[in-house]
């Protein structure tokens, strides 16, 4: 029989709304590199080890599988509906028709709420799925307040319709926050980030964390299997870190781990992706036990080499000087 991890060991990170989220969850996104089908299965095995929640999103193109895998472990009696917590995500080119947007994610996904809908990026500028990094729409335009609560309203609506529990928002920056949050009607539950030890956004985590703000971690690993378009030269890899490495060695595990363990305890929520059971069970298995100590983090507080891995290119608009301006 697979192993399982003690899912009453996992810790949970309470929403303003009241609902509770694991504090480790299944990242969905196969990078190019993993099918749909590779994927789902992974999400089958997970949940049955022990996972609780997904990450999601319209733009993996993997919803509609996962969606059967759902069924399949509701019906096979593995978990109940209650007992997971599903995130979805609108793409950018649907910033206009966000409720068909939620209701495709529904659908494919075979659910009759969304436990959190993020906006994905704060722009409707769109790309196709897959293209290079040097591809740019001439479409593209910065950030507009006005454009990102339009989007944001119709996410509001979805929340009072009750096809979704909670509302998030994605790649944002403490400027844009600081812009938005006074004009939300309905706060976001969550804010999704990429956080990973070299590049630990202090700033912007700590502001999520004063607004009640659940910060939710994505490339927590360093995201090491992203696509060619994701890599640049300076990049660092997270697991080869000294800090990482060192901890890593104090408890004979993987530094894989040692990231993961590092983001929980910080309290953020990772969403580290892995299709290989052995993996996936111990990136949710670490957060139940041996945690790190007290100079353990702080020495991995040193491994920050402000390393941005999903930098966003391809969503530039004409005029823009580099990947930076989306980050303002
Ligand atoms: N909101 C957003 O804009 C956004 C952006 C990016 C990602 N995300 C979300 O965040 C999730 C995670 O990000 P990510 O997949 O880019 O990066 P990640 O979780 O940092 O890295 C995943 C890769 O790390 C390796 N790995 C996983 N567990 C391991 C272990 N225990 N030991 C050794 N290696 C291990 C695997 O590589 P191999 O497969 O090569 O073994 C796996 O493919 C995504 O799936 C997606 O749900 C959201």
């Amino acid at each position: 029989m697979s192993e399982t991890v003690d899912v009453t060991k996992v810790p949970l990170r309470k929403l303003y709304t009241g609902a509770s989220m694991p504090a480790v969850g299944l990242g969905t996104f196969g990078s190019d590199k993993y099918s749909p089908d590779q994927v789902s299965e992974a999400v089958y095995g997970a949940i049955k080890a022990g996972y609780r929640m997904l990450d999601c999103a319209s733009v993996y193109q993997n919803e509609d599988k996962i969606g059967k895998v759902i069924k399949r472990l509701l019906d096979d009696g593995v978990v109940t509906r209650e007992e997971l917590f599903i995130t979805s995500k609108v793409w950018n080119d649907q910033h206009r028709e966000v409720r068909k947007a939620a209701e495709k994610s529904l659908a494919d996904l075979g659910l009759t709420y969304i436990d959190l809908y993020f906006v994905h990026w704060p722009f409707p500028n769109y790309h196709a799925p897959g293209c290079d990094g040097d591809s740019r729409n001439p479409d593209s335009k910065p950030f507009s307040v006005e454009e990102f609560m339009d989007t944001w309203r119709q996410c509001e609506e979805l929340v009072e319709a009750g096809l979704v529990k909670a509302i998030g928002m994605s790649n944002m920056t403490v400027s844009k926050l600081e812009k938005v949050l006074p004009l939300c009607k309905i706060k976001p539950a969550a804010l999704e980030m990429e956080c990973h030890p070299s590049f630990q956004q202090e700033e912007l985590f700590d502001f999520a964390l004063r607004h009640e703000i659940a910060p939710i971690g994505f490339c927590p690993i360093g995201s090491p299997s992203r696509p060619e378009r994701d890599r640049t030269a300076e990049d660092v890899a997270d697991t080869e870190l000294e800090e990482v490495v060192a901890v890593a060695k104090n408890h004979n595990v993987h530094p894989a781990v040692i990231c993961l363990k590092w983001a929980v305890q910080r309290g953020l929520t990772p969403i580290p992706f892995s299709v290989k059971e052995p993996q996936y069970i111990s990136n949710l298995k670490c957060a139940t036990e041996d945690p790190l100590t007290e100079e353990e983090m702080e020495l991995l507080k040193k491994a920050e080499r402000n390393c941005r891995l999903v930098k966003g290119q391809v969503f530039l608009w004409p005029g823009a000087d580099d990947w930076n301006a989306l980050w303002e």
